[in-house]
């Protein structure tokens, strides 16, 4: 007899109480936080949805492995237990650590990228494009087709459109470094990438003699899609289909505070010897010696032990179906969100849902402070607030207008999904009422981080 209730596939040894907050007391930390949702306090926060970002809870063998670091400055036994782990996953001969994604990320652009060159991806996020940005450089984005209409129903909406990458690299010869290609596509819904799909980019890429790099945060999550969705990689462990992922990229960027399970840390891995030793070089300004890259021994001794964590099948079905879980029950209710769910978060789409308010008044950023009003959820905006601003100072609203909720990994359990449930039901009830936002006063990079916000009116919702 198999059942079919998906459980948490762990329990629960150390617990940390939430604090409960009334809507008033709500209402007044959203005025004292100017609207932005990244200025709140955690404490007044109920189900924090913000990010899945460095927001896990790590494993029994991971604490103990904690206990095991090795703090020397030079050439640590914890070094050596992180390379092995992520020399095995990904093959690549350089392993650089970073204390997470986007120092991964400044260090290779730093190395490998000048000024007026073009770098093409299926989706920048937006610590990868504001760092190219930075240098001068452009960021492309070349999503597939699929990936603009959220409503569609498609198996792999993170792929990257190939005719696209094919005519950027004709067009741009000479002017681009390499080309990016995310897993799963965060900007885009969390989507998924497939196998075939990478195996194409880097054919094109090849044959155009330009590197390959993966930005790979939630690279478990889109093995097991692939495994789920693909033709022929039913049979197959999602080890053996991560395997295949790196063996298309001639490097990666990673954010370890995703799929390497741990609340600090990342790395950089690539093949490329002169590159690599450029990108040491970087490090030590930075970041530190390049047998630590500004983390602890005992952070990469637990980012070791999640690398192997992360690819458990019984772990990955309890993630993607949880995550499926609360969007199948929010498309029942008419709830419109990206589909199918992605493999971190659902992304509920502003723009279908609050119609009456345009993009210039930031819908996806009205609905995320709604949400925290009514029920203190905190979310986050993935619209014009975060990607509007271009980089010549100009406004120019996003391709999509959407609130992310992002499902911290092994934190959350069923109870806490179906409360979260109950509140976006209560919201979208009230849809019709909330207003739009405008920005008081904003930074010119990474906005959305520190911005002052005002609802257009008053109060977020009308009478
Ligand atoms: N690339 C992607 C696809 C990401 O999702 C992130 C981070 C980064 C790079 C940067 O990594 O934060 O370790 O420096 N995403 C988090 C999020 C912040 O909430 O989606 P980092």
């Amino acid at each position: 007899m198999t059942f079919k209730t998906i459980i948490e596939p762990f329990r629960i040894k150390t617990v940390e109480p939430i604090r409960f907050t009334t809507r008033e007391q709500r209402a007044v930390a959203l005025r004292e936080a100017s609207y932005n949702l990244f200025l709140i306090r955690a404490e007044d926060v109920l189900i924090d949805l913000l990010t899945d970002s460095g927001t896990g809870a790590m494993s029994s063998a991971q604490w103990a492995g904690m206990m095991q670091g090795d703090e020397s400055y030079a050439g640590a036994r914890s070094f050596f237990r992180f390379e092995s782990a992520v020399r095995d996953l990904t093959a690549y001969r350089h392993i650089i650590p970073t204390h997470q994604g986007r120092a991964a990320e400044r260090i290779l652009f730093a190395s490998a990228c000048t000024a007026g060159q073009v770098v093409p991806n299926n989706t920048h996020f937006d610590t990868t494009r504001a760092n190219l940005e930075a240098l001068g450089v452009t960021a492309v984005d070349l999503r597939c087709p699929e990936a603009t209409q959220p409503a569609l129903v498609a198996p792999f909406k993170g792929n990257i459109d190939l005719a696209a990458l094919e005519r950027c690299l004709t067009e741009n010869r000479g002017r681009v470094p390499f080309a990016m290609v995310t897993i799963t596509n965060n900007s885009g819904g969390g989507q998924p990438v497939s196998l075939a799909n990478l195996q194409g980019a880097a054919a094109i890429c090849r044959r155009h003699g330009v590197p390959l790099i993966l930005d790979c945060c939630r690279f478990a999550e889109n093995a097991w899609f692939i495994k789920q969705r693909e033709p022929g990689q039913g049979h197959r462990t999602p080890r053996e289909i991560a395997r295949d992922l790196f063996a298309c990229a001639d490097g990666c960027t990673m954010s370890a505070k995703k799929d390497g399970l741990v609340n600090i840390g990342g790395f950089l891995a690539l093949n490329d010897d002169a590159l690599a030793a450029r990108c040491r070089n970087n490090l030590i300004l930075t970041e530190g010696f390049p047998t630590y890259g500004g983390l602890a021994g005992y952070d990469l001794e637990a980012l070791a032990v999640g690398l192997k964590e992360v690819l458990d099948e019984d772990y990955l079905r309890y993630r993607v179906r949880s995550v499926e879980y609360l969007g199948e029950r929010l498309t029942a209710a008419g709830v419109p969100i990206v589909q199918p769910p992605g493999g971190h978060a659902i992304y509920i789409d502003a723009k279908a849902m609050l119609p009456h308010i345009p993009a210039t008044e930031y819908p996806a950023w009205a609905l995320s402070c709604a949400l925290y009003l009514e029920g203190g959820i905190r979310s986050v905006e993935i619209g014009s607030v975060m990607f509007g601003r271009q980089p010549d100072g100009t406004e120019k609203p996003a391709a999509m207008e959407l609130v992310r909720l992002a499902f911290p990994r092994r934190v959350y359990t069923q109870s806490h999904v179906d409360y979260l449930l109950e509140v976006l039901l209560h919201v979208h009830g009230l849809r019709d009422r909330i207003r739009g936002v405008r920005l008081v006063e904003a930074p010119p990079l990474l906005r959305h981080f520190t911005a002052k916000v005002a609802p257009i009116g008053g109060d977020l919702l009308a009478p």
